[in-house]
């Protein structure tokens, strides 16, 4: 008899997505979601400790006296997103920037000519400590409300020493105070700021700066366990981006590229070569990327939203799985390429868009996902020894959640079993100097 704190149980479909520890590679079957028909599921000190079927549970669970049951009412239950890649650390928005666009305007033609992220970057710097943990605390609890139970945040929209620290304290903090897994990137490498520019070798010159200055505060005071760099035309060269996360590595920070988003620079290959956990975006990678990608443990993460956002093609995800690569999904959410918290919204992408089947985009945005961010052992999928961490749908068939386009349907997310509430709610805040 298993001894037990907590039981779940009436679940018409238990997506347990058990199997091999690790990332899934290629083509996902159906059959390997490992599905359990009226299942239930039993924690201990929020640890999973049991999956089966309901009638089973009470011959082999023996539940303790303050134990909570939840009857799942036949509905479907899920693991928790595993969202790996987000931004969620700035101040004011960018709807003047997305209207721009909406009337004919290039999303790299505004940054090009100072918008995009300096834009951000500007208001970030001018934000106080409670307003960029605010933004924080609203996104993070939005993504909550759409089934995120774990998230990689990273910082990135200050660019200097004192806005990048604050907003790695951001998250740090509310990651302290949060139901949810938070896992912060140190991304000071996404932009070379205004300061820098007019220099002969700004973009070097910066990442010397963030080297000698940034990173070793950051390592110090245990703010980030990942890197990450925005490796594009136009910001680091391929070359700047090894030269870059090297150092990281060495210092003992666990590394992630944005490659070949908008061009192909060989990103795709080098985030492979250099060990990186993922390769993000990967909009324009090459086939050379591709068998790198899938040659590699570096998973494929893609980002649709983004794609949707601007109106880009979308990443490659077939040729991908078909080379047998790793491939995780996440929203990407920031204030200018992907304003959208919505992991479910993703997954229908993925679906309708991207040519992934729907059991490919659920092993993506779960397993993958924690394969990405270096926590396979203990979140992605409902399996003995992980975290309880689920969601319980308001459908009665795993499929809905990618065919019910763009629409709540989550009834409960829970995180170590306990239910889990957002703590914030209201709008994206606008001036910086009011907190509007
Ligand atoms: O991942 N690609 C670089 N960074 C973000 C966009 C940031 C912004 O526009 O503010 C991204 O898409
Ligand atoms: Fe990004």
């Amino acid at each position: 008899m298993i001894e037990a704190d907590f039981l779940v149980y009436h679940a018409g479909q238990l997506v347990t997505l058990k199997g091999p520890p690790g990332p899934r590679r290629g083509p996902i079957s159906p059959s390997s979601l490992s599905i359990l028909p009226d299942g239930a599921m039993a924690a201990r000190a929020g640890r999973i400790v049991w999956t089966g079927p309901t009638d089973s549970a009470a011959r082999e669970v023996g539940l303790l006296p303050s134990a909570a049951e939840q009857d799942a009412g036949g509905r479907v239950v899920t693991p928790g997103w595993v969202d790996s890649h987000t931004h969620p650390v700035f101040h004011g928005t960018r709807q003047e920037e997305f209207a721009m666009r909406a009337a004919g305007a290039d999303y790299e033609e505004i940054a090009g000519a100072g918008g995009g992220i300096l834009n951000s970057v500007r208001r970030t710097r001018l934000a106080t400590s409670d307003q960029l943990e605010s933004t924080m605390l609203l996104h993070a609890s939005n993504m909550l409300r759409f089934g995120t139970t774990t998230l990689e945040a990273k910082s990135g929209y200050g660019l200097d020493l004192d806005s990048e620290l604050r907003s790695l304290e951001a998250i740090a903090s509310v990651s302290r105070s949060s139901s949810q897994t938070i896992l912060a990137t140190f991304m000071g490498a996404h932009e070379v700021p205004e300061e820098y520019r007019g220099r002969p070798d700004a973009a070097a010159d910066y990442l010397a700066y963030l080297v000698d200055t940034v990173l070793p505060v950051v390592k110090e005071r245990g703010l980030a366990r990942f890197v990450d760099i925005f490796c594009e035309k136009g910001v680091f060269s391929p070359e700047q981006s090894r030269w870059f996360l090297e150092r990281a590595s060495a210092m003992g920070f666990e590394l992630r590229m944005h490659a070949d988003e908008f061009h192909d620079s060989g990103g795709a290959a080098l985030a492979a070569e250099l060990g990186a956990l993922s390769a993000d975006h990967l909009l324009c990678v090459s086939n050379a990327g591709i068998r790198a990608l899938a040659s590699s443990a570096t998973v494929a993460t893609l980002l649709p939203g983004t794609a949707f956002f601007l109106g880009k093609p979308y990443p490659p995800a077939r040729e991908l799985l078909d080379a047998g690569a790793a491939v995780a999904l996440a929203t990407d959410f920031n204030p200018g390429s992907c304003f959208c918290e919505s992991m479910p919204f993703m997954v229908s992408l993925a679906v309708c868009q991207v040519g992934m089947t729907i059991e490919e985009a659920l092993v993506a945005a779960t397993v993958n996902g924690a394969a990405a961010l270096g926590v396979a052992d203990t979140k992605g999928s409902l399996e003995p020894g992980k975290d309880a961490d689920f969601v319980i749908w308001n459908l009665d068939d795993y499929r809905s959640i990618a065919y019910h386009l763009a629409v709540p349907d989550v009834e409960a997310v829970y995180t170590s079993a306990q239910q889990a509430v957002p703590r914030a709610s209201g709008r994206a805040s606008g001036d910086p100097k009011t907190g509007a």
